[in-house]
């Protein structure tokens, strides 16, 4: 089932997530509803508050970035109560785009290498490290969970160059082909 994308301006994504256990109700469908709703919208990655749920959760299928990292062809993933241990090296610029913000895409400046702590969608655990743009997208998408979005990484000349634009998005006064949520409508 597809599910609306809650756009930029809503206070959900402005709240830290909290975490969830196996008993979440019905946490299959809703990680199944994620995916067909982030495939609909041709995102790389969703995370829960997107969706209107301040849960810690996010999903990531990143075989889109085939073409600039060829390890990327099966990163499809499901992050459950992640928590980014450490982050390292030499931080380095990637355009970034996100489904709550439609036709904004901005440099971002991050370090290349995240140590993350997280649980599967079966409640394995697991410590990784991620690299390159697998690490980006998580970092993008972790972001949310913690109440971040990517503008807010912007440096202040660059925020206040945006901010009709995000305005507009919040009163859904963009051109997008997925469906949205917009909080000023
Ligand atoms: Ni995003």
């Amino acid at each position: 089932m597809i599910l609306p994308i809650v756009a930029y301006g809503d206070q959900v994504l402005k709240k830290k997530a909290v975490d969830i256990d196996k008993d979440y109700p019905e946490l299959e469908a809703l990680i199944n509803n994620m995916f067909d709703t982030m495939y609909e919208a041709n995102g790389v990655g969703l995370a829960a508050p997107q969706i209107g749920k301040s849960i810690r959760l996010f999903i990531i299928d990143a075989s889109p970035f085939e073409d600039k990292e060829p390890d990327l062809k099966d990163f499809v993933q499901v992050f459950i109560n992640p928590i980014i241990v450490e982050e390292s090296g030499e931080e380095w610029s990637f355009n970034e785009g996100c489904l709550s913000i439609p036709s904004v895409r901005e440099d971002v400046m991050r370090k290349p290498k995240v140590l993350l702590r997280y649980y599967d969608e079966n409640f394995e655990y697991y410590e990784e490290e991620f690299e390159g743009l697998a690490a980006r997208v998580i970092q993008h998408e972790y972001d949310h969970i913690e109440g971040k979005l990517f503008t807010d990484r912007l440096s202040s000349f660059k925020r206040t160059l945006l901010k009709g634009k995000l305005n507009d998005i919040s009163k859904g006064n963009v051109e997008v082909d997925y469906k949205m949520k917009f909080p000023k409508k």
